[in-house]
């Protein structure tokens, strides 16, 4: 199977809330209102959203990266936040998410942003090389994300001297979407 990552296009948006919304299950509502929410603030600050299109011209994967800050001891400094990302259930485990996290690390580490962070399961984001943030010094922006799940990807754009605090953009406390519950 023949399978694009591109940028999403507004035509695409239908498409995208339906393959979260499977994926999520239970939470697809929250996570597709976060969407809508962070879009926004992606198209202001930096942000980048890819879909996956197989040969059939069928959305069957989407990634969101948007703006957050690292409060660092000398300045804030601009990160990306990845969440959320979805593969339609009947194409998971094929590299989708895979492919859609390496292609957009590439875009943003061309584009000098220092680093991707997120909560999820290490299980699935080591295997595109995120580490812990934790281990590395960061501080978590909820206490109720577990340690294990807060993590970051460097980019080449990343300095030893940014260390700090994440803060996320208003969207994920307004939707009460951070950590668990
Ligand atoms: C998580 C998700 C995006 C992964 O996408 P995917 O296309 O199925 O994943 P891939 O096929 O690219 O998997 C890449 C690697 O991670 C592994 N992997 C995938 N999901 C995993 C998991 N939950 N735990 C451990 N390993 C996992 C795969 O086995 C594969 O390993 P390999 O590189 O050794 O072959 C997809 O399963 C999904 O949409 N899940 C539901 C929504 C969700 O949970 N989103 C993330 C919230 S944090």
């Amino acid at each position: 199977m023949l399978m694009s990552i591109r940028e999403a296009r507004p035509s695409d948006f239908a498409a995208v809330d339906e393959v979260e919304q499977e994926a999520f299950g239970d939470h697809g509502t929250l996570v597709v209102n976060l969407i809508h929410a962070l879009r926004p603030v992606g198209s202001e600050r930096g942000g980048l959203e890819l879909v996956a299109e197989d040969d059939d011209g069928r959305v069957v994967g989407h990634v969101l990266f948007s703006a957050g800050l690292l409060d660092a001891p000398s300045r804030l400094v601009p990160v990306q936040v990845l969440s959320p990302i979805a593969v339609s259930p009947d194409r998971q485990g094929m590299g989708i998410g895979k492919q859609l996290i390496t292609h957009g690390a590439q875009i943003l580490g061309a584009r000098r942003v220092p680093a991707i962070f997120l909560e999820g399961d290490p299980g699935f984001y080591s295997r595109v090389g995120f580490v812990q943030a934790g281990d590395r010094g960061f501080r978590k922006p909820s206490l109720r994300i577990p340690d294990e799940a807060f993590q970051l990807l460097p980019l080449p754009a990343f300095e030893p001297w940014m260390s700090g605090t994440l803060v996320y953009a208003d969207p994920f406390w307004t939707l009460d979407a951070v950590g668990l519950r």
